[in-house]
């Protein structure tokens, strides 16, 4: 079945750093795709020429708390502006690794950066816009940091915190989960790759496909 003119979607996926996400997201644009849907991948920070910089030194760069959120929305409006809405517009589905939820779990959760100030953030940035599905891929802070440990990569600014951080990260997703269920679907991601990609392919294929 073609769904290339049906309303273009915007799916994000989310979870602490190690949880397995950049495979699961490679898979499912390949299953829209085969199903004949038009799909731009993304991912924040970045996703434009500016929110790329703009990534290099949110990763790289210390930086007051305050500030890291407000370079996270900055990048996220340019995201918005330059690419996600124009792409909706014209009728192709966005898939980005990560958005606002990401905020919510990291600067909130993880930093503790005051909510209101991220409320505000968020209604100025999309007041009225979020996605269409969040697929959230929780598991245990210890497990993704060996998952981390074993991958080879240098760590960056993120994942050079400690244990208590990804656990404040870890209950701030799954706060916002439960504030937002008909978006939020929480997957667990302690199990084998295959077995996480049939319950993604299941999700999307019931929400989106059938
Ligand atoms: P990610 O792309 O998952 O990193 P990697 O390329 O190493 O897989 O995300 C980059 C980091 O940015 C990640 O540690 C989480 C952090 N982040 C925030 O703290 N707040 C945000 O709003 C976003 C989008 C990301």
């Amino acid at each position: 079945m073609k769904h290339g003119s049906s309303k273009a979607r915007f799916i994000t996926f989310e979870g602490i750093d190690g949880a397995g996400k950049s495979s699961q997201i490679d898979a499912a644009v390949a299953l829209l795709r085969a199903h004949g849907i038009v799909v731009e991948q993304t991912r924040e920070p970045g996703g434009t020429p500016l929110g790329e910089r703009l990534r290099e030194l949110l990763l790289h760069e210390s930086m007051d708390r305050e500030t890291e959120a407000m370079l996270m929305f900055a990048a996220r409006r340019e995201h918005l502006a330059a690419r996600i809405l124009p792409a909706l517009a014209a009728g192709r589905w966005v898939v980005s690794d990560r958005f606002t939820d990401a905020t919510y779990a990291y600067q909130v959760g993880g930093r503790g950066l005051d909510e209101a100030r991220f409320a505000a953030l968020e209604q100025w940035v999309h007041a009225d816009f979020q996605p269409d599905l969040t697929l959230l891929f929780d598991l245990p802070p210890r497990v993704a940091a060996s998952r981390l440990a074993g991958s080879g990569a240098a760590p960056d600014r993120f994942e050079r915190e400690q244990h208590d951080f990804f656990e404040r990260v870890r209950a701030a997703y799954l706060l916002r989960a439960q504030r937002h269920p008909e978006r939020i679907r929480v997957i667990d991601a302690h199990r084998s790759p295959e077995e996480v990609r049939a319950e993604v392919e299941t999700i999307i294929k019931a929400r989106f496909l059938s």
